[in-house]
């Protein structure tokens, strides 16, 4: 089994098998060997530095009704908030003050946020901030829309394929949801000149290794400029409700080969990787991780948007947030940069 990992760092690649029995494996010697792998790749690209990006989250309403989402579209007991411009040009501010060279504009897809909406505040962020990126994460739009929003200004656009098995896709969301859809969105945005971010859940329901390896294919003929995965985590009023949630272990493994497997990749670790263990992000960033994206929502709305259970960074600390992370990265051996933090391909 080293010897896979040995073979995954060199050629960044392994056979279907070979990558099911890799992700497979439950030997803490090779977790620990593709960590260090994994380590070794991450610092000859990008060194010590791990770029912040802070996500504003900008509307908890959602027409969708994906099954495992605490923001679906039927669970009658989400409360439900909207920014308004002035609310997302105040965590900007603020966020700039703190170092942060990147704004992540997600949310539940809300028709309230229609193109005009969206490029008038696009617009806005970069004249203000000519420095800095805009990253959209506002889920499927069509391409005309895409295409608006790309011209009034944003560089970036995160859209997790969810999982590249239709089966499984089907499983996960309703009817009304396609992977033919989800796909043909990013394809969209990468032609359209996005950086474009996919990614998926791990240890989702009913999800297999199989699966797991899908994905990863999927990614190698997207080739994305960043790659957002966590571990799936139960949210007490979805259907969802009484399903497991994924391992750190699992996430890890993940983690550690999609660092070899696309070494000059973004690749955050995950608010969901933290929630799940009080030392996800720093073991994340351990094993391949390069990213951070700490939460500038103002503080009253962040229980709002609840995804999962036990979402970590809603409360009280949050006003500490900076401090907090900062001691995190260096405890983990790394260093928070203040760069707009572009994909080196
Ligand atoms: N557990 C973990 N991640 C989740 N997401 C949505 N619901 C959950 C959950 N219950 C992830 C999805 C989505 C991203 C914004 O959050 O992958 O794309
Ligand atoms: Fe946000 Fe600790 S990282 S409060």
């Amino acid at each position: 089994m080293l010897s896979l990992v040995e073979k995954l760092y060199e050629t960044h690649d392994l056979t279907d098998e070979e990558l099911i029995n890799l992700i497979k494996s439950e030997d803490s010697e090779v977790s620990e060997f593709l960590r260090e792998k994994a380590d070794e790749t991450r610092q000859k690209y990008y060194g010590k530095k791990v770029f912040l990006r802070g996500l504003i989250e900008i509307s908890s309403f959602c027409k969708n009704n994906c099954l495992y989402c605490g923001i679906r579209r039927d669970n009658k007991n989400a409360e439900r908030y909207r920014l308004s411009r002035e609310d997302i040009l105040s965590c900007c501010e603020n966020g700039y003050e703190l170092g942060f060279r990147t704004f992540v504009m997600q949310g539940g897809e809300d028709a309230y946020y229609n193109d005009e909406f969206m490029c008038g505040i696009i617009r806005e962020i970069k004249n203000k901030y000519p420095d800095c990126a805009v990253t959209l994460s506002l889920g499927e739009r069509s391409n005309q829309s895409y295409k608006r929003m790309k011209e009034a200004g944003a560089d970036r656009y995160l859209l997790r394929h969810e999982t590249a098995d239709v089966e499984l896709y089907k499983k996960l969301h309703p009817n009304n949801m396609s992977l033919e859809n989800r796909k043909k969105c990013l394809f969209n945005l990468k032609k359209l000149g996005y950086q474009v971010g996919a990614g998926f859940m791990v240890g989702a329901p009913f999800q297999t290794v199989e699966n797991l390896v899908s994905d990863l294919r999927f990614m190698q003929h997207l080739q994305p400029q960043m790659i957002g995965i966590g571990p799936f985590i139960p949210h007490h009023d979805t259907p969802f409700k009484d399903e497991k949630q994924g391992t750190l272990e699992l996430t890890l493994r993940l983690l550690g080969i999609i660092r070899l497997m696309f070494p000059k990749i973004l690749l955050p670790a995950t608010t969901a990787l933290g929630t799940i263990s009080p030392t996800g992000r720093e073991m994340g960033l351990k094993t391949g991780c390069n990213v951070i994206m700490p939460n500038l929502s103002p503080v009253k709305f962040r229980k709002k948007y609840e995804l999962y259970d036990n979402k970590i960074c809603t409360g009280e600390e949050a006003a500490e947030c900076k401090g907090c992370l900062q001691r995190r990265v260096q405890s983990a051996g790394y260093e928070i940069v203040s760069e707009k933090g572009d994909c080196i391909y």
